[in-house]
C-alpha cells in the first residue's frame, strides 16, 4: 500500500497545487522531495533503527550526503534503484536518534527529465524498519565452512590479531552494495577459525576517506598512550590521496576510536595497506607499507606506533613487476623446521599474477629490522616465488599474536578481474581456508613456502562416504561418490603412486555436465587445474582458465589434500608445498570424482572421501 504523507495530504486540504518541491509517495516515516532531475532529498521523520535503501546493481552510484541537523556527518554511495530493485541494504539510523537527518542524494549524471527522476523505483521502496533479514539467500553457492560477510561486499582481510581465545578478523567491507565500494572494516571473530561470528561494523570512512587495508597489532607496553593491551590498528585513510591513520580499541577490538592526530604518516605518492610489528630483536616497531605504483615496499620503525621514520626501500625492479605492489607482510619461519630462521615479504600484486589478475608473491631473504635483503639463486638472481598457484588468492596477510608461534594467514577468495561478477548478488566473495605457514628447501638450496590448513580445520570431516586403496588405475577411469549430507562440500583425500605413469586425470563432475579437471604430470612435477567447463563461466572472459604449478616432488608421488565448499576448491599438494585455490560455478554439486591413469598404470595408495560436518 502506498501512503500518502501527512505534508501531501496537508497540501491537498488546503487546495494547493504540487508544482515544485514534489513530494513523491514513500514507506511511512520517510519524505522524498524532489530538486530538480539528479537532486532528491529524502527526509527521515520517524523514528526507527534502520532506513532501507534498494539497489539496483547495473545502476551507477548515487552520491548520498547524510546530515544530521543540518551538517554533512558522512557521505555514503549507493546504486540506488532506478526500473527494478535487485536487493535492499539497510543504512543504520540509530547512531543519530534524536537528531534530524536528511538524505541529500546526487543521483547519477544520465537522467533526462524530472520524470525519469520521480519514476526511480528507489522512492517508494526506501523505507524504515527495526530489523534488516541476513538468512542466507545464496543457497547455491554460499560456502558451508569458509568466512562470508553477511552480506555486502568483500575484499582484503584486514587487522587480524588473536587475542583471550578469540580470531578477529576484519575486512574491506561495503556495507551498502555488493561491489566495491565506502570501504569500512567489516568484522568477524571466532574461537576455531571455522564458525564466525559477525560483530558490528569497526571503523568507518571519516574525513580523511575511507577506510582501506592495514594491520593491527597489541600495544602490551603502552607505547602509544592507549593502555596497556590496547589494540592498535593502522591504515589507509583513502580520500583524495592516500595516507595512514591510526585507530585504537581498549574492548578487545570491537569499537575503536579514532585518533585525532591522524594522517601518522604522509608521503608525496601513493602508499598502502600499512603493517606493523614489534620487533623483539630491536625493540621498536616495524612497519611495511606498499609504495603501489612504484613497486616497492618501505620500510619504518616507531618507538611509539604514532611517529614513523623511514629506513629503507626494497623491491624496484624485483620478482613480479606489473600491476601496482599492494598488502604487504613481514615475518621470520624456522627453516625446514629447524632452528634456521629466514624473513618472508609477502608482496601481493595486481594485476600480473601468473595466470592473469591479483596473486600473491613472496620474496625469502633477512631483516635486520631496518632493511629487507631478498636470497638469491645460484645465478644470483633474485626469483619470483608465487604462494598460491590458483587464480582466486589475494591480499593474503598473516593473524598477530597468534598462539604458539604459529604464523596462520587468509586470503581473500577472488580476483580483480571478474570479482565484481561473480554470480551471487546477497554477498560477494568469501576468504580462503585460514593456513599455517612453513619454510622447505628443495635440493636446488631454494627455501620455499608451504600453507598447510591450519588445524583447526580437521574438525570439519565427517564420515568417509566413499574410498579407494591399493588400486591400480589405468586409462579407464574409476569413480567414487561425493557425500549427499551438505552436498557441494567435502574434503577429499588422496595418496597416488604415478611413477610409471605420464599423467594423473581426477575429474569432478555432476549430472549437468559440468567438470573441473585436476591432472598430475610426474615427468614434468606439475599439476594443473582446468576450470573451463566447470559450470557458470560465461560473466567474465577472464574467468574460464586453466592454472598450472610446481609440485615440488621427485619421486612421481603425491598427496593432496582438497576441499570443496560449493563455490570454491583449494587442492594443498605434498604437505603444502603447493597450493590451487580457484573458484568454481557448478550448476549443481559435483557428484563424482574419477580418477583414470595414461602412459601406463598408477597405485592409488588411498582416495577418502569425506563428508563435512554440519555447521
Ligand atoms: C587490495 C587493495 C588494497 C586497498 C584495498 C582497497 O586488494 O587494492 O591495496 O587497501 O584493496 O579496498
Amino acid at each position: 500500500m502506498k501512503k500518502i504523507t501527512d505534508r501531501i495530504k496537508t497540501a491537498i486540504l488546503a487546495g494547493t497545487t504540487l508544482i515544485a518541491p514534489a513530494i513523491a509517495f514513500a514507506g511511512e516515516g520517510v519524505e522524498v522531495n524532489h530538486l530538480g532531475v539528479n537532486n532528491t532529498l529524502v527526509r527521515v521523520t520517524g523514528d526507527s533503527n534502520l532506513l532501507i535503501l534498494p539497489v539496483q546493481e547495473s545502476i551507477d552510484d548515487a552520491r548520498i550526503n547524510i546530515l544530521v541537523d543540518g551538517k554533512i556527518a558522512e557521505t555514503i554511495y549507493v546504486r540506488l534503484a532506478q526500473s527494478k530493485t535487485d536487493f535492499t541494504v539497510p543504512f543504520d539510523l540509530s547512531r543519530y536518534k534524536g537528531h534530524n537527518v536528511i538524505l541529500d542524494i546526487l543521483a547519477p549524471h544520465d537522467r533526462s527529465s524530472i520524470r525519469e527522476a520521480k519514476d526511480a523505483v528507489c522512492w517508494e521502496g526506501i523505507h524504515l524498519a527495526d530489523s534488516f533479514d541476513t538468512s542466507n539467500r545464496e543457497t547455491k553457492y554460499r560456502p558451508l565452512f569458509h568466512h562470508t560477510p553477511e552480506y555486502g561486499w568483500m575484499n582484503d582481510p584486514n587487522g587480524m590479531f588473536y587475542k583471550d581465545g578469540v580470531w578477529h578478523l576484519y575486512y574491506q567491507y561495503n556495507p551498502y552494495g555488493s561491489k566495491w565500494q565506502n570501504m569500512t572494516w567489516g568484522h568477524s571473530s571466532s574461537a576455531d577459525l571455522i564458525n564466525w561470528k559477525h560483530e558490528p561494523i569497526a571503523i568507518r570512512p571519516d574525513g580523511l576517506g575511507s577506510v582501506f587495508s592495514g594491520s593491527c597489532t597489541i600495544d602490551n607496553d603502552n607505547t602509544a598512550g592507549f593502555g596497556k593491551d590496547a589494540v592498535i590498528a593502522l591504515f589507509t585513510s583513502a580520500g583524495t590521496s592516500q595516507m595512514q591513520s591510526l585507530a585504537s580499541s581498549t574492548d578487545n577490538g570491537k569499537t575503536f576510536s579514532v585518533y585525532p592526530g591522524n594522517p601518522v604518516i604522509t608521503l608525496e605518492s601513493e602508499a598502502r595497506d600499512p603493517n606493523m610489528f614489534w620487533n623483539e630483536d630491536t625493540k621498536e616497531w616495524n612497519l611495511v607499507l606498499a609504495h603501489a605504483l612504484d613497486h616497492e615496499m618501505l620500510f619504518f620503525t616507531s618507538p611509539d606506533l604514532k611517529n614513523w621514520t623511514l629506513q629503507s626501500a626494497f623491491g624496484k625492479g624485483m620478482g613480479a613487476q606489473d600491476g601496482v605492489w599492494e598488502c604487504p607482510d613481514l615475518f621470520q619461519l624456522p627453516v625446514d623446521g629447524t632452528d634456521a630462521k629466514k624473513w618472508v615479504l609477502l608482496c601481493n600484486l595486481n594485476p600480473g599474477g601468473p595466470f592473469g589478475g591479483s596473486a600473491t608473491q613472496y620474496f625469502i631473504g633477512e631483516f635486520d629490522g631496518k632493511k629487507f635483503t631478498a636470497d638469491t639463486d645460484a645465478n644470483g638472481n633474485i626469483p619470483t616465488k608465487w604462494m598460491d598457484y590458483g587464480k582466486d588468492h589475494y591480499a593474503t596477510v598473516s593473524w598477530s599474536n597468534a598462539p604458539d608461534n604459529r604464523r596462520t594467514v587468509i586470503g581473500w577468495m577472488s580476483n580483480w578481474q571478474y570479482a565484481a561478477d561473480v554470480p551471487t548478488s546477497q554477498y560477494r566473495s568469501a576468504n580462503t581456508l585460514p593456513r599455517e605457514m612453513k619454510l622447505f628447501t628443495q635440493p636446488d638450496g631454494q627455501i620455499y613456502l608451504a600453507s598447510v590448513p591450519s588445524p583447526e580445520i580437521d574438525a570439519l570431516r565427517g564420515k568417509v562416504v566413499s574410498s579407494l586403496s591399493g588400486k591400480s588405475i589405468g586409462k579407464k577411469p574409476t569413480a567414487v561418490s561425493l557425500p549427499a549430507t551438505n552436498s557441494g562440500a567435502c574434503e577429499i583425500t588422496a595418496n597416488i603412486d604415478a611413477k610409471n605413469a605420464s599423467s594423473i586425470v581426477m575429474t569432478l563432475a555432476n549430472k549437468a555436465g559440468d567438470k573441473v579437471v585436476m591432472t598430475y604430470n610426474p615427468k614434468n612435477h606439475t599439476m594443473s587445474f582446468d576450470r573451463r567447463e566447470c559450470g557458470i563461466i560465461d560473466f567474465n572472459e577472464n574467468f574460464p582458465a586453466v592454472t598450472v604449478s610446481p609440485t615440488f616432488e621427485q619421486n612421481g608421488k603425491i598427496s593432496l589434500r582438497i576441499f570443496i565448499d560449493r563455490s570454491s576448491i583449494e587442492l594443498f599438494g605434498n604437505d603444502g608445498n603447493f597450493v590451487m585455490t580457484n573458484l568454481v560455478f557448478p550448476n549443481e554439486p559435483y557428484s563424482t570424482l574419477s580418477l583414470k591413469s595414461e602412459g601406463g598404470n598408477a597405485k592409488v595408495e588411498s582416495v577418502k572421501v569425506f563428508s563435512i560436518k554440519q555447521q
